[in-house]
C-alpha cells in the first residue's frame, strides 16, 4: 500500500476496494531559451522543475472512471461511452484526451479511478497542463501493460492536446516532462526529436521564476493565431527555398528573403523564430563553456525578441522584466513559455537570490500594481511512479 500522504484522500474519495493503488507522478518543466521554435521544428531548451503533477490510481471492478483533484471540486464519473466528449471546459479534458489515444490505439482500458494533485505554481508557462497529460499516459501504460515506448507517450500526450483539447502546440513540454534528467536542461530538436542532456553547470547562480499573476486571457487563442502566422511564414518561404519547416531557414536566407513575407507581421514571427532557434544553439555553447553571462545576455535577447517581433509578451510583462534586470546579480531574464502574461524565468547570483525577491516584489507592486510570485527551483526528473 502507498505510503503518500495523498492516500487518504484517496481513499476518502472512492468506493472500498481490495485493488492495490499505485501512485505516479511528473513534473512541470521550465523552457531557459528557445520559445515558439517547437512547432515550426526548431531546437528548445527545457528543464523539468521541482514541483509537479502527483496520480494516484486503482483498477475497479465496473467499467467506471472516476476522476478527481485535490485542486479542484470537480470530479467526475464517466461510462465507457462518455469518455470520448469532452467534458465542459476544464482540467478533464486533458486525462479524457489521453484516454481517447489509448483508445486509438487499441487499448480499452477497464474501470479506475484517480486522484491527482499538483504544485505547479499557477497562471500558465510552466506545463501544469502537459505534467497532467504525461502522468496520466504513463500510469495508464503501467497499470494496464500496454508496452508503448516513452516516446509514444510523448506523442499521444501531444495528440490529447492537439486533437482533443484543441491547442496547435509543439512537443517542447511533454517531451521535456516525460524524458528530463535532473541536473540537466534539454537541448531538443523538434523536428527530428534529437535530444542531448545538458548538464546545467550554473555555479553561483540560481534558477528563479517569478509569475507574475497577470491574468492570462484568450491565451490559447492567441497561441493558436501565432501558430497560423508560422504556418502562413512558412509557406512564404517554401515558395523560395526547399524547405519543410521555418526553423530551416537560416538567418542569412531570412534577410535575403525578408520581402517575400505576405505581410509585415509574419515577417515579424519568422524573424523570431528563426532567431531564436539559432540563439538556442549558441546558449548550449555559451552553458556548455561555462560562460553564464553569454547565456544570460541570449536569454535577454530572447526576451526581447518575444516581445518586439513575436508580440507574445505584455507590458506589465516587460515592466517585470525591465524591474527584474535593474536588480544585482540578475544575468538573464525572460518570459518563459506560450507567454501573454504568466511565468518569468531569471538567472540570479546566488548570493542576491532574498534581494532579488524583495526588491522586485516591492518595485513590481509599485509599479505594476500586482504580486509577484518567486520560486527558485531546482531542476528534476521525469514521470515516473513514486515508491
Ligand atoms: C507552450 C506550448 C509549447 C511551446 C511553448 C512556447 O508551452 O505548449 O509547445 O510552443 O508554448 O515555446
Amino acid at each position: 500500500m502507498s505510503m503518500s500522504p495523498l492516500h487518504q484522500p484517496f481513499i476518502d474519495r472512492f468506493d472500498e476496494s481490495e485493488s492495490p493503488v499505485r501512485v505516479f507522478y511528473a513534473p512541470g518543466r521550465v523552457n531557459l531559451i528557445g520559445d515558439h521554435t517547437d512547432y515550426c521544428g526548431g531546437l528548445v531548451f527545457p528543464c523539468a522543475i521541482d514541483s509537479g503533477t502527483t496520480m494516484l490510481i486503482r483498477k475497479r471492478q465496473d467499467d467506471k472512471v472516476k476522476l478527481a483533484s485535490m485542486n479542484f471540486e470537480l470530479m467526475a464519473a464517466l461510462a465507457p461511452d462518455e469518455l470520448n466528449q469532452k467534458y465542459g471546459d476544464n482540467w478533464i479534458n486533458y486525462v479524457l484526451g489521453v484516454i481517447d489515444q489509448f483508445r486509438q490505439r487499441g487499448i480499452e482500458t477497464t474501470g479506475f479511478e484517480c486522484l491527482f494533485s499538483g504544485n505547479i505554481p499557477n497562471g500558465g508557462g510552466l506545463s501544469s497542463s502537459a505534467s497532467l497529460e504525461i502522468v496520466t499516459a504513463f500510469a495508464l501504460n503501467q497499470l494496464f501493460d500496454a508496452n508503448f515506448s516513452d516516446i509514444e507517450l510523448v506523442k499521444m500526450a501531444l495528440a490529447a492536446e492537439n486533437d482533443f483539447v484543441g491547442v496547435n502546440c509543439g512537443i517542447m513540454d511533454q517531451y521535456a516532462i516525460a524524458m528530463a534528467k535532473k541536473e540537466h536542461a534539454m537541448m531538443l530538436d523538434c523536428n527530428t526529436l534529437d535530444c542531448e542532456q545538458v548538464p546545467l553547470k550554473l555555479d553561483g547562480y540560481q534558477i528563479v521564476i517569478v509569475n507574475s499573476n497577470q491574468r492570462r486571457d484568450l491565451v490559447d487563442s492567441k497561441y493558436n493565431e501565432r501558430f497560423e502566422e508560422c504556418q502562413q511564414a512558412t509557406r512564404d518561404m517554401q515558395k523560395q527555398l526547399d524547405i519543410k519547416q521555418l526553423a530551416e531557414v537560416t538567418p542569412e536566407q531570412l534577410d535575403a528573403n525578408l520581402h517575400n513575407f505576405s505581410s509585415e507581421k509574419v515577417a515579424k514571427r519568422a524573424k523570431h523564430v528563426i532567431s531564436e532557434h539559432n540563439r538556442v544553439r549558441q546558449a548550449v555553447t555559451a552553458l556548455t563553456n561555462n560562460e553564464l553571462e553569454a547565456f544570460g545576455q541570449l536569454m535577454n535577447e530572447s526576451h526581447q525578441s518575444m516581445s518586439q517581433h513575436f508580440q507574445a509578451s505584455t507590458d506589465i510583462i516587460d515592466k517585470l522584466i525591465e524591474i527584474s534586470l535593474a536588480s544585482d546579480g540578475v544575468i538573464g531574464a525572460r518570459m518563459t513559455g506560450g507567454g501573454f502574461g504568466g511565468c518569468t524565468v531569471y538567472l540570479v547570483a546566488e548570493s542576491q537570490v532574498e534581494n532579488f525577491i524583495d526588491s522586485v516584489g516591492k518595485r513590481y507592486k509599485e509599479v505594476c500594481g500586482l504580486t509577484a510570485d518567486f520560486y527558485p527551483i531546482q531542476s528534476d526528473n521525469g514521470m515516473r511512479e513514486l515508491s
